[in-house]
């Protein structure tokens, strides 16, 4: 077998984990659940499921992925469990699915750089005329998923690590710089009030639930990302602080996009928050607008800032979803990494053509599907949300976590755990981690799991 390459340093690995967490899940997703979702409640519940049940999940993923040096379906098969291989194809599947949309909202968030570049604020009130020109967004999402290709194409080392040693401090300059810039402007307080001073009051079994899968999505959990970049990690590396860091550097940047975001629409609403609760909507409508009401070329050089930054943010995850499927078909099938890689990504945009269409374009894609019990049908993107995102991710923690503890058994996890780690046997942290992966991971997920399916396509409610 040829050489699989790896990170060439702990920073290297650090930034391209954390960079693969850091994304539209970040700058996207956190603010818009936020406003939606109550402000400072939501972001207390977020933190707390981000250490409690994520961060033994993602070193569980590292550790499983450094001690058998494969992909998430070899990894099984690795370890002497070819039953349990479901699992990483059920993880590659959700990779593909993901990838899929994702590349669709990254070329939107792409072809925004140009809009405010050139002072276009009125994209904002046209949104949805903007998505439905799909030649003109498909092929900014064809430039994006060329620009993933391109960096897979060029290794773990070579490729993945530099782009994200390069982006991602480029990106918490920018984010930091827009967070000060935010709060010189009138009412911005309001702003941090609505997203830090929490009221539990608003706080409903829904909110529990949206903020687990937010965090849970936002570190690229569940589907075997973390198992494929710890595939490429050396034995040296202390895997459990590595896996403290890039949850750390998720969280504060995804805390960082609320403290840019809120003030911003403080500004706006007069204080009021009005538009808080946008949605979806929130960046590509919402924000847009505010940069229009900053006027002239300030609205343009803060509009086209931010849209470039999440670019930057989009493009370190896109580059991890694309590894995963990649990495499967360079070790299992014996096919060379450019060429493994641009068929993948041409597969995984032609996928992503429903998402595409669905978003305005063609009322069969719009409307796509209507679930049991429900009034309205679904757009295919939001489907393809619900079986990846919110259905498939929590399955796979759920089954990883459960397989690490009870099938390739806790003893064996911590033994690859405290390679590089002289401290973890006997610490708390170990003795915490063995009763998430154990217990509280497996079962908590695994609730998760259910309720989502019966809750989105049964129509049935139990929270
Ligand atoms: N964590 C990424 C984000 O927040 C998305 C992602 C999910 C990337 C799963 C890889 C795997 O945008």
């Amino acid at each position: 077998m040829a050489t699989r390459g790896g990170f060439s340093s702990r920073i290297g690995f650090i930034a391209a984990a954390a960079g693969s967490a850091v994304g539209l899940g970040n700058i996207w997703g956190f603010p818009y659940e936020v406003g939606s979702g109550g402000g400072a409640a939501f972001v207390v519940l977020y933190l707390a499921f981000c250490f409690i049940l994520c961060f033994p999940v993602m070193a569980t993923e590292i550790a499983i992925g450094r001690k058998t040096e494969r992909n998430p379906v070899g990894a099984f098969a690795a370890l002497g469990y070819k039953k349990w291989k479901w699992i990483g194809k059920m993880g590659i599947i959700a990779g593909i699915l993901i990838l899929s949309f994702y590349n669709v909202i990254a070329g939107w968030a792409f072809g925004y750089i140009f809009e405010m570049a050139a002072g276009n604020f009125g994209v904002a009130e046209t949104f949805g005329d903007y998505t439905s020109q799909v030649f003109k967004v498909g092929g900014y999402g064809l430039v994006f998923m060329a620009t993933t290709a391109f960096v897979v194409s060029k290794g773990i080392s070579g490729g993945i690590e530099k782009m994200a040693k390069l982006l991602m401090p480029t990106l918490i300059i920018m984010i930091i710089g827009l967070v000060v810039y935010g709060l010189t402007l009138p009412n911005s307080m309001d702003g941090i009030k609505f997203y830090l001073v929490p009221d539990f009051t608003k706080i409903n079994g829904n909110t529990i639930y949206n903020a687990m899968g937010q965090a849970f999505f936002s570190l690229s959990l569940g589907m075997g990302a973390l198992i494929t970049y710890g595939s490429y990690v050396s034995k040296k590396e202390n895997i459990v602080t590595a896996a403290a860091w890039v949850t750390v550097v998720d969280v504060s940047i995804a805390f960082l996009a609320g403290l840019m975001i809120f003030p911003l629409i403080g500004f706006m609403s007069g204080g009021t928050m009005e538009g808080a609760g946008g949605g979806p909507a929130l960046i590509f409508v919402t924000l847009a607008q505010i940069f229009g009401e900053l006027g002239g070329s300030l609205g343009a050089i803060v509009g086209t800032g931010f849209f470039l930054l999440l670019c930057f943010a989009a493009l370190t995850s896109t580059v991890s979803l694309l590894e995963v499927p990649v990495s499967y078909v360079v070790d299992e099938m014996n096919i060379r990494r450019k060429k493994a890689v641009w068929l993948v990504a041409g597969v995984i945009f032609l996928i992503g053509i429903p998402s595409l269409l669905g978003n305005g374009y063609s009322d069969f894609f719009n409307n796509f599907i209507t679930y049991i019990g429900a009034e309205n049908p679904t757009d295919f993107m939001s489907m393809v949300i619900s079986i990846a995102n919110e259905s498939m991710l929590p399955l796979g923690g759920c089954m990883i976590a459960f397989f690490a503890a009870h099938v390739w058994k806790r003893n064996n996890l911590d033994d690859e755990l405290a390679i590089g780690a002289p401290n973890y046997k006997g610490s708390f942290v170990q003795k915490y981690l063995n009763f998430a992966i154990a217990y509280l991971a497996p079962i908590v997920l695994g609730v998760m799991f259910i309720l989502t399916v019966l809750s989105t396509f049964f129509g049935i409610d139990l929270i």
